[in-house]
């Protein structure tokens, strides 16, 4: 049964690879993600500059996810367009991540991307990681600038946006109408859940040298199923949804796809396990799929509300 899906021109196959952030930063472990099967290689959040990121620690993860203030280490816009020749080579899709540090340097990261020819670009509206800077993504009018400047200079070449969990459904309305308006090709959901924090209590201490983070893991995956599903119903099934957050199993990707992703997006586990996850996610994920003798295709959206009253749920 086909892991593969295909969408705003693209062949994803399979429809599962990996985050921003997450092993994509330098040029071999970019390499690791055109080596595995992964469906696509997605190059590290860029600033317009190279940044070297916050101060190590700033990495954790345990059994239930990771926590990261990374603050956007990578190697800048003119080293990545060097290497792309070579990421060729893998022949899969290559997404570029643009994180502008102030909103007028989207256009300038993004041309970078269009003259290398990128296959598509995801706006990155939601880093969480920046001391003293709001996400942007909370402000809608900045969001919508910024939006259209890239939309205006990127051709044929489609504009998604990634966004951070929403905590009121009112904030996924106010970001559908702009993505409707603008004619916003992709939308992934979601980023990681921002300000967290996880202490040691023996050694009474923060576990990274921020002390506040982004959440990813299993301890997101509801977060994330929420998002994908408010804004399959807002968009109505009409604009494709990434799902990121939570994915450690075949069902994980099962699940993201029945709320509304057209395909998937892995962070924290790719962390742990390295660029081998995508060749056992591929399998568990065929396997499910064989068991419900469908494509992945068809589940997108396919959930349904519990319409029954069961034994085990308490009968409030
Ligand atoms: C970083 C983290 C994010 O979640 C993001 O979207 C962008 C950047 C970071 O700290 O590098």
């Amino acid at each position: 049964m086909s892991t593969g899906n295909n969408f705003c021109g693209i062949n994803f196959q399979p429809a599962i690879f990996n985050a921003s952030g997450a092993w994509c930063a330098s040029e071999t472990e970019l390499r690791d993600l055109g080596k595995s099967s992964a469906g696509a290689i997605l190059i590290k959040s860029t600033t317009l500059e190279p940044r070297s990121g916050n101060d190590k620690p700033r990495f954790f993860t345990n059994e239930f996810g990771s926590l990261n203030s990374m603050g956007l280490p990578n190697l800048g816009p003119q080293k990545y367009k060097e290497i792309l020749p070579t990421l060729r080579q893998y022949k899969k899709p290559i997404i570029a991540s643009i994180a502008g540090m102030s909103p007028d340097h989207f256009v300038p990261i993004s041309q970078h991307y269009l003259d290398a020819g990128v296959d598509a670009l995801e706006v990155n509206l939601s880093c969480p990681n920046l001391v003293g800077k709001p996400q942007i993504a909370f402000d809608f009018e900045k969001s919508r600038n910024i939006l259209q400047d890239v939309k205006n200079i990127a051709g044929k070449t489609p504009v998604g946006v990634k966004l951070p969990p929403y905590p009121d459904p009112i904030f996924n309305i106010q970001m559908a109408h702009i993505i409707r308006e603008l004619k916003i090709d992709f939308v992934t959901v979601i980023n990681s859940v921002p300000h967290c924090a996880f202490i040691d209590s023996e050694k009474e201490e923060f576990v990274i040298k921020n002390k506040f983070g982004g959440l990813g893991g299993k301890y997101v995956k509801p977060v994330a199923l929420g998002q994908v599903r408010r804004f399959y119903e807002l968009l109505e099934g009409k604009v494709p949804i990434i799902g990121c957050g939570g994915i450690e199993t075949g069902k994980d990707i099962v699940e993201h796809f029945l709320a509304g992703a057209s395909t998937v997006q892995v962070g924290t586990q790719l962390m742990k396990e390295g660029p081998q996850v995508f060749a056992r996610l591929e399998k568990e994920f065929s396997e499910e799929l064989e068991k419900k003798n469908c494509t992945a295709k068809d589940l997108v959206g396919r959930a349904k509300p519990r319409e029954k009253q069961l034994g085990e749920m308490l009968d409030y």
